[in-house]
C-alpha cells in the first residue's frame, strides 16, 4: 500500500462520513410539504351555556364540525322583550348607545370597525366579536373571561367602553318606563328586576343563531350544497390543521390557544398593549400570555376586520396570518382563496 492509495482511502472514508452526516441533518431538519399531523378532539356538548340541552343529536355527522340546530325552543315573548332591550339606548349610562349599535345585524352581528366606540365616545381596546351564535360558545370574550352570558352581560353594562351603566342606576331608570314595567310584569312573577332583565336579554341572545348555512346543509347530507372549490377549501382547512383549533358546532369557541404558536405575532406587529396578553389578564398565569379563546368562524365572511386587535382588514389577510403564525406555513394565493370560499359557506340565515 503506497502513500497515494492510502490517501485515496482516507479521502473516500471522509466523503462517506460527510455523506452520513448530511443524511442525518436532512432527516432531522427536512420538513416535506405535507399537512400537519392533527388530532381533532371529540366534540363536546356546550356544557356551560343554557341552551346546551337543546343541541340535536348529530352523532351521524362524522365531521369535526356539527350543524347548528334548525330551531331552538325559547319563550317567544321573552325573545321579543329582549330584542327591545337590545335595541334601546336607554340601557346605556348616557342614553347614547344600544347593544345593537355595536352588534349590527347587517354586519354579521359585529360593527365593521377595528375598535368599537363606546357610550362615552372612546375607542374600545378590542375588536367587537359577533353576537350571533354566542349561546354555543364555551367561553365568552376574546380572553374567555366569562362562562355564561349572564356574567358577561353584567361586565359589559358596567364597562365605560361599552354601555357604561350600573345596575343601581339602570333598574330604577327602566322602572320609570311603563311599557317595560308592563312587559316584565306580564312575563315574570316578580316583575322588572335585575335577574329578569338579565334573563330577557340572555334569552334574546340565545335566539340569535344562524342555522342552515350551506356548510350545515352539506353536513346534513346535501353533498351538492358546496361547490367543488368550496369543498376543496374545506379539505385544505382540515389538511393544514385549521380544524384542530376551529371546530365543533361554532367552528371555534371551545378552546384556548396562543396567538402565535409558530411565530411571534406580537413582536412582528409591535405596540403590545395589556389586552394583547389575552387570557393572562384573567388567570395571571404566565403560561397564558398571548393566549385567546379560539373565535367562532360562523358568518366570518361578514365580520371584517378580524382578530382581537382588528388588524386584518380582509378574510384572505386573516387566513394568511393564521397560516403563518398558527401553522408555520406560507399558503399560495390560490389556497387562501379556496379556504376563504369554504369559510363563506359558514354564513347562515340571519336571525329574524
Ligand atoms: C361599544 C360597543 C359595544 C356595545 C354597545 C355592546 N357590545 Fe357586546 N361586545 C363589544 C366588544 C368590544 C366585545 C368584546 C369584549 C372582549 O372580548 O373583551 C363584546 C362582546 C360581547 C359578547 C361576547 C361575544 C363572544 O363570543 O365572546 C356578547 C354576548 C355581547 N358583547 C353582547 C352584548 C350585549 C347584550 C350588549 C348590550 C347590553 C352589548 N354587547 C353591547 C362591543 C359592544
Ligand atoms: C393553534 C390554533 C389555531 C389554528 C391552527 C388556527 N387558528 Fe385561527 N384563530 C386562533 C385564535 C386563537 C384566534 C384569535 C386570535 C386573536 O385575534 O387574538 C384565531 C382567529 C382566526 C380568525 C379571525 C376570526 C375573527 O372573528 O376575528 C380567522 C378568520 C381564522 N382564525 C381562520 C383560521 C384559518 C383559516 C386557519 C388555518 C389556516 C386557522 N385559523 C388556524 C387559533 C387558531
Amino acid at each position: 500500500m503506497n502513500l497515494f492509495t492510502g490517501n485515496r482511502r482516507i479521502v473516500r472514508s471522509l466523503y462517506l462520513v460527510i455523506l452520513i452526516f448530511v443524511a442525518i441533518l436532512l432527516a432531522i431538519f427536512w420538513q416535506p410539504d405535507r399537512p400537519a399531523e392533527i388530532s381533532v378532539p371529540l366534540a363536546q356538548p356546550v356544557a356551560k351555556q343554557r341552551i346546551a340541552s337543546q343541541l340535536e343529536d348529530v352523532s351521524r355527522v362524522k365531521e369535526p364540525i356539527q350543524p347548528i340546530p334548525l330551531a331552538i325552543a325559547l319563550d317567544g315573548n321573552k325573545v321579543v322583550l329582549g330584542k327591545q332591550l337590545f335595541e334601546d339606548v336607554r340601557l346605556s349610562g348616557n342614553n347614547r348607545i344600544a347593544c345593537v349599535s355595536c352588534h349590527q345585524f347587517d354586519r354579521g352581528g359585529a360593527d365593521g370597525r377595528s375598535h368599537s366606540i363606546g357610550a362615552n365616545g372612546t375607542l374600545g381596546e378590542v375588536n367587537t366579536p359577533t353576537v350571533f351564535n354566542v349561546g354555543f360558545n364555551f367561553w365568552l370574550n376574546w380572553n374567555g373571561e366569562f362562562e355564561n352570558l349572564t356574567d358577561q352581560l353584567d361586565a359589559l353594562l358596567l364597562n365605560p367602553e361599552r354601555m357604561g351603566v350600573e345596575w343601581s342606576i339602570l333598574i330604577p331608570k327602566l322602572q320609570q318606563i311603563p311599557e317595560y314595567v308592563r312587559a316584565f310584569t306580564k312575563l315574570y312573577a316578580d316583575g322588572l328586576n335585575k335577574a329578569n332583565l338579565q334573563d330577557a336579554i340572555v334569552t334574546y341572545e340565545e335566539s340569535l343563531s344562524t342555522p342552515n348555512s350551506r356548510f350545515d346543509r352539506f353536513l346534513r347530507g346535501d353533498k351538492q350544497a358546496l361547490t367543488p372549490a368550496e369543498y376543496t377549501g374545506y379539505q385544505l382547512f382540515q389538511a393544514y390543521g385549521c380544524i384542530s383549533c376551529h371546530q365543533g358546532i361554532n367552528v371555534g369557541g371551545n378552546m384556548f390557544q396562543r396567538f402565535g404558536v409558530l411565530g411571534d405575532y406580537f413582536a412582528d406587529r409591535g405596540n403590545v398593549i395589556p389586552e394583547d396578553l389575552g387570557r393572562f389578564n384573567v388567570t395571571q398565569d404566565p403560561a397564558d400570555r398571548f393566549v385567546f379563546r379560539v373565535p367562532s368562524l360562523r358568518n366570518v365572511a361578514l365580520t371584517a376586520p378580524y382578530f382581537h386587535d382588528g388588524t386584518a382588514k380582509t378574510l384572505p389577510e386573516a387566513i394568511a396570518v393564521m397560516a403563518k403564525y398558527q401553522l408555520g406555513r406560507s399558503l399560495s394565493q390560490n389556497q387562501i382563496d379556496l379556504i376563504a370560499q369554504f369559510l363563506g359557506t359558514l354564513t347562515g340565515e340571519k336571525p329574524s
